[in-house]
C-alpha cells in the first residue's frame, strides 16, 4: 500500500510539473508574439510619420534622388552634408565648424527642432517660394518610431 501511495504522489507531482512548465512556455510565447506585433506597428507608425512629414521634400527610396532636400536613403549614421546636394550656406558653415554624424541621438535632437540644432537650416524656413517647412516634432514616441523606420532605409 505504502509503495502504491508513493508512486501516485510521484505521478501527481509530474503532472503539476508538466502543467507549470507548459504555462511558462505559453506565457513566454505570448510575450514574444506581443513584442513582435508591437514592433511592427511602431515601424508602421514611423513610416506614416515619414510619409506625412518628410516625403514632401525628401526622397525616401533607394533611388537616391535629391528633391527639395537631400535623399534620406542610408541617413542613419551618415555624416551630415555628405551627399551631392546644394546645401545652404548656414548648413555648410555649421557642419564645417562642428561636424555631425546622423547617429540616432543626433537625429533625435535634430527632428525635435531642426533650427535649434542647425540655425537657419533651409528645412525649417518659411518663404514665399517654399511656404511649407518642417519646424520639429514634439512627441518623443513619434520621434522614436520615425527614427526606427529611418533605420530600415538601407
Ligand atoms: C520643407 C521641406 C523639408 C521637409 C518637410 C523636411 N526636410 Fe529635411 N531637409 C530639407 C532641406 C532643404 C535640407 C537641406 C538643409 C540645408 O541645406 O540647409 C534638409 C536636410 C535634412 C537632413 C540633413 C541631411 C544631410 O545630408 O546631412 C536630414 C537628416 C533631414 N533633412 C531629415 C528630415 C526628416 C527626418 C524630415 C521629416 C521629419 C524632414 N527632413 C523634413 C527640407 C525638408
Amino acid at each position: 500500500m505504502a509503495i502504491l501511495d508513493e508512486s501516485w504522489r510521484e505521478v501527481r507531482v509530474k503532472k503539476w510539473r508538466i502543467l507549470v512548465v507548459g504555462l511558462i512556455v505559453l506565457a513566454s510565447l505570448a510575450m514574444v508574439v506581443g513584442l513582435w506585433i508591437r514592433m511592427r506597428s511602431d515601424l508602421r507608425v514611423g513610416e506614416l510619420l515619414a510619409r506625412n512629414n518628410c516625403d514632401v521634400c525628401h526622397d525616401l527610396t533607394r533611388a537616391k534622388k535629391n528633391e527639395k532636400g537631400p535623399y534620406l536613403w542610408g541617413i542613419v549614421n551618415r555624416p551630415a552634408g555628405s551627399v551631392e546636394f546644394p546645401y545652404s550656406g548656414p548648413f555648410l558653415n555649421r557642419i564645417r565648424e562642428r561636424p555631425v554624424v546622423w547617429t540616432e541621438e543626433n537625429l533625435e535632437r535634430f527632428i525635435t527642432n531642426p533650427a535649434l540644432f542647425i540655425p537657419q537650416i533651409q528645412m525649417a524656413q518659411h518663404t514665399i517660394e517654399h511656404p511649407y517647412a518642417f519646424e520639429g516634432m514634439d512627441s518623443s514616441a513619434n520621434r522614436r518610431d520615425l527614427i526606427a523606420w529611418l533605420k530600415t532605409l538601407q
